[in-house]
């Protein structure tokens, strides 16, 4: 009775797909999920520790370190994006800031934004594009609020280490940008 069990659990499995390879668009995803996770988690972590002027020297340090043994260790390009980008490696492509500039419509509208999958191919090869939208939340606005309202340790950082900052003026609710992967879909 157990293995007849057993046996019929295993074949709905391997009928949904469960014993096969992740496909692109799950590669990318969970690395997006992933991601989103531990930067979540290390930012927890450094406000409670160092409080918000320590917390905004280890996002500077490691945000992008982070990201790309992420992009590495999963083999995909992986990246967070914005139109108003803190760190001028986060400047989107063409691709990304059209998806970035719907996604503010859409909430002008009043409608939240939801994940976005593509194939698309460039020189003869075939990629999923995955973008995940990253909204502000209250606890963002300690860094990425109005100016005017930032403790001066934090500007004092900000200044110094990023001088054409545009990632400052938000508010709750607000599109902050999107995690962006690119896997490609083997032949
Ligand atoms: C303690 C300060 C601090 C807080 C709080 C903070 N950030 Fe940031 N954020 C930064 C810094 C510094 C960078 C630039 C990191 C780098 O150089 O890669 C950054 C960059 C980003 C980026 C990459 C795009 C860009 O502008 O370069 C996104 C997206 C982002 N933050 C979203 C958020 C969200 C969402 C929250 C709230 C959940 C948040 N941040 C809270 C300091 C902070």
């Amino acid at each position: 009775m157990r293995a007849a069990a057993k046996l019929a659990i295993l074949s709905v499995l391997a009928a949904s797909g469960f014993s096969q390879e992740p496909t692109p668009r799950q590669r990318a995803a969970e690395a997006v999920r992933d991601l989103a996770a531990v930067l979540q988690q290390l930012l927890g972590e450094e406000m409670k520790r160092g409080g918000v002027e320590g917390a905004v020297k280890s996002c500077s340090e490691t945000a992008q370190v982070v990201t790309e043994e992420f992009a590495k260790e999963r083999e995909l390009d992986l990246r967070r994006v914005s139109l108003k980008y803190r760190n001028q490696k986060d400047q989107p492509d063409d691709y990304e800031a059209a998806r970035l500039k719907e996604w503010e419509a859409q909430i002008k509208l009043g409608k939240p934004p939801a994940e976005h999958t593509q194939t698309v191919t460039e020189n003869g090869r075939r990629y999923i594009r995955y973008m995940k939208p990253i909204l502000v939340q209250g606890v963002c606005l300690a860094c990425h609020g109005p100016r005017e309202k930032l403790a001066p340790e934090v500007l004092e950082v900000l200044d110094a280490r990023y001088p054409r900052d545009k990632a400052t003026g938000y508010r709750a609710g607000d599109l902050r940008g999107a995690f962006s992967a690119i896997a490609e879909v083997k032949p």
